[in-house]
């Protein structure tokens, strides 16, 4: 008797199987548009130079790779929570906000949805349609009810009266899940101005919000990034995030990142955080230290952190500035004023707009490989193949 003859094949993850595809092509031209990884012009994706000099140090002065803890290295929760809160936050001063270290965002974002089952059970989980389509399996995964509101329309646009309509019907006290900034896929932020009126919804409603935190440093600046979290941290009792240093730190293998929590008071704060350390003994035990122990070597050095905080800003620059050179590389076709969202839209990714056969085309005959959606990750491409990759989507737009 064969135990497995019952398994079913499954297809492949549809954006980390973009990176096997893309390795197997032998066209010298290829061009990855797929998985969110920052490429700087040599096509790598580089360790920062902050991230190195604390790796070095480490190597010198670790004295011991004991177990960190329910909740991870201390000295990283404590300057990752202020890098997310602010540094003057009220609500850490107070001990009403804490972070759990977990392995990358995606611990973080397995954390809040196993909290969310087994402490508050019976409330379901709203996302934006489109998202990231982790969020999708992770949370029903984790045996959340998953529903969705509106976020971009089949023309590729922000609906945003379709989204706060919709949330105004969300049941009480389930939970949202907003994307800080550079919402992932679609690039498409909202305002300040449109955050503040969901705020007032989700309070209306009684929801909870879950913040994803996933490109801080990617859409304005670090501190500019977090105003909606702070903001709702700041107006509402209690609020859940989820923080990546996959990005902001180029620390994707690392898997660093944390759940921050707030709460009404300090006492509950306890009480929530004795649940996420049970719940994470059961998912990965305690999590993997070196990565949180760069970034904390990173935070509590002034002059480190300078050295980041410019490597972080100059992502950020070179990613609008692509955006920028791909509508001007798109000018001689015609195509600029058609894909102008994609220099507004923020972070590392752009629904482009393009259909699943187009991006089919533009890997079949181009050896340009991007999600199936029309996520393009802009922050893959590089200065000197954006004519390349304009002549290449005008083909297939033609
Ligand atoms: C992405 O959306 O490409 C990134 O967040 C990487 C991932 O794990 O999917």
């Amino acid at each position: 008797m064969s135990h497995f003859s019952g398994v079913a094949r499954v297809p492949g993850d549809p954006i980390l199987g973009l990176i096997d595809a893309y390795r197997s092509d032998p066209n010298p031209q290829k061009l990855d548009l797929g998985v969110g990884v920052y490429k700087d012009p040599q096509g790598n994706t580089p360790i920062l130079n902050s991230v190195k000099i604390a790796e070095r140090y480490l190597v010198d002065s670790e004295t011991s790779k004991s177990y960190i803890g329910g909740h991870g290295d201390p000295l990283f929760t404590q300057h990752l929570a202020r890098l997310v809160m602010g540094a003057d936050s009220a609500l850490l001063n107070e001990n009403r906000a804490g972070a759990t270290q977990t392995p990358g965002g995606t611990g973080a974002l397995r954390l809040a949805g196993d909290f969310i089952r087994y402490c508050l059970p019976g409330r379901g989980i709203w996302l934006s349609d489109p998202t990231w389509p982790i969020h999708e399996t992770l949370f029903a995964a984790a045996g959340l009810k998953v529903s969705h509101y509106p976020y971009v329309d089949a023309d590729n646009r922000l609906v945003f009266d379709a989204m706060l309509a919709a949330l105004r019907q969300i049941p009480a006290g389930d939970v949202v899940l907003l994307h800080a900034c550079c919402h992932n896929p679609s690039g498409f932020d909202l305002s300040q101005t449109q955050w503040r009126q969901v705020l007032e919804v989700v309070r209306e409603r009684e929801l909870l919000p879950l913040i994803d935190f996933a490109y801080q440093g990617f859409a304005e600046g670090l501190e500019a990034d977090a105003w909606a979290v702070r903001l709702f941290a700041a107006e509402l009792p209690e609020v859940l995030i989820t923080s990546s240093c996959s990005k902001n730190f180029g620390l994707y293998r690392e898997r660093t990142g944390a759940l921050v929590v707030t709460c009404a008071s300090a006492d509950k704060l306890v009480d929530v955080r004795s649940q996420l350390a049970a719940i994470a003994r059961n998912l990965w035990s305690t999590p993997p230290a070196h990565g949180a122990a760069v970034v904390a070597q990173i935070l509590a050095d002034e002059s480190l952190k300078l050295v980041w905080q410019e490597e972080v800003q100059a992502m950020r620059v070179r990613i609008a500035q692509l955006r920028q050179g791909l509508l001007t590389a798109l000018q001689p076709y015609g195509l600029a004023e058609r894909f102008a969202h994609i220099g507004s839209q923020r972070g590392m990714f752009s629904y482009t707009g393009l259909s699943a056969e187009q991006v089919k085309r533009l890997r079949d005959e181009h050896s340009i490989y991007m999600v199936s959606t029309g996520r393009a990750n802009v922050a893959g491409m590089d200065e000197q193949r954006l004519e390349y990759l304009a002549a290449a989507i005008a083909k297939v737009s033609a």
